[in-house]
């Protein structure tokens, strides 16, 4: 017998203010066909002013307690990835801890951008099976819209602000009980420069704007996550066959259709909600998850495999048996 990490329940936020692409299309020389047709996206969810990213956290991470039906005390871990803190420091997890009455446990900030819930999965995963901890909070939440150029309209039509968040309780498993069977995690940080934020506390002691080489990235991405969902696949005795679900990064309609086909699963097992949210970094995976939860589509049993890919260049996948 091992230790095994279930998800016990999930939840999601969006900020209610919606940005259509026929809106931008006022302000940025765009249209809503070039965004649709290029990458699926609609519209984007904005954080109003005074809205932080710990406040979107704190709505997703209240739904996913109450979905696991846990008492908020029981969380030993928060670890949330995210790329849009309030503050430089401390973490926002820690105000996450703070505002939901724990003095117990630890909490920190995982950053790998857009792969962020992956790798803070993972890492929380890796706490639970080395019996660090019996439960665990996994946030992914951004405001990325505050680093966004909105004069660029090569990345400002693609992003928004969201947030969401995953239950994991340690339990003991005979190897077929549910949970995450693996997490595997990359990253090559040769191209760092193909999509970075231009500003930081040490280089220019402001936040900068986000800067991407766009078609290079989208190269990157089909490649790596194929062979990330393969790698979890071949780790697992499993085939490609055998997923129900690919529960990918929310980045482009484009890239997750590319992928699919990579790996010869068809495009109705891929959950797609980037329409409604465009990219929002370390929150589109749980997001989407939690999306396709509650809609009844995602059942106890079903495989599900979530990949994601993102600045530094950082990738990853975790294989879970709902
Ligand atoms: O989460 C990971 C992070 N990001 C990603 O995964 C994004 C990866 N990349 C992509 O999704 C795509 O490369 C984009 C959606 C960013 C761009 O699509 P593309 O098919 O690679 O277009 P492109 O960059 O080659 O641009 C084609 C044309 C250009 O005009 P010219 O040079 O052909 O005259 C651009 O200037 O489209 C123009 N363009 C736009 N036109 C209207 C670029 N952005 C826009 C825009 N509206 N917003």
């Amino acid at each position: 017998m091992a230790l095994r990490s279930r998800i016990l329940g999930c939840g999601s936020y969006l900020p209610e203010n919606i940005v259509t692409n026929e809106e931008l299309a006022k302000t940025v020389d765009t249209s809503d066909e070039w965004i649709v047709a290029r990458t699926g996206i609609k519209q984007r969810h904005i954080a109003n002013e005074g809205e932080l990213t710990s406040d979107l956290a704190r709505k997703a991470a209240l739904k996913a307690i109450e979905h696991a039906g846990i008492d908020v005390q029981d969380i030993d871990l928060i670890i949330m990835g995210t790329t849009t803190p309030d503050n430089t420091f401390p973490s926002t997890a820690t105000k996450i801890q703070a505002q939901l009455g724990l003095t117990h446990g630890f909490a920190m900030d995982v950053q790998a951008v857009c792969s962020g819930f992956m790798f803070a999965l993972a890492t929380a995963d890796n706490f639970l099976k080395a019996g660090q901890g019996k439960t665990a909070l996994v946030i992914g939440a951004e405001t990325f819209s505050r680093l966004l150029d909105w004069e660029d309209r090569t990345t400002c039509v693609l992003f928004g602000d969201g947030a969401g968040a995953v239950i994991l309780r340690a339990e003991e498993s005979d190897g077929e009980s549910a949970g995450i069977l693996s997490t595997h995690l990359h990253s090559d940080g040769q191209h760092q420069d193909i999509l970075m934020v231009d500003g930081g506390p040490s280089s220019t002691q402001s936040t900068g704007h986000v800067r991407m080489a766009g078609k290079e990235v989208f190269r990157h991405a089909v490649v790596n996550l194929a062979e990330v969902v393969k790698e979890a696949l071949e780790d697992n005795n499993l085939t490609a066959e055998d997923i129900d679900w690919i529960v990918p990064h929310q980045a482009n309609k484009r890239i997750l259709d590319g992928t699919a086909k990579k790996l010869k699963v068809s495009t109705d097992k891929v959950i797609v909600t980037v329409d409604q949210h465009a990219n929002t970094s370390a929150a589109s995976i749980p997001l989407a998850l939690d999306a396709a939860v509650r809609d009844g589509r995602i059942k106890r049993g079903d495989l599900l495999i979530l990949e994601a890919m993102g600045g530094g260049l950082t990738w990853g996948s975790a294989l879970i048996r709902w």
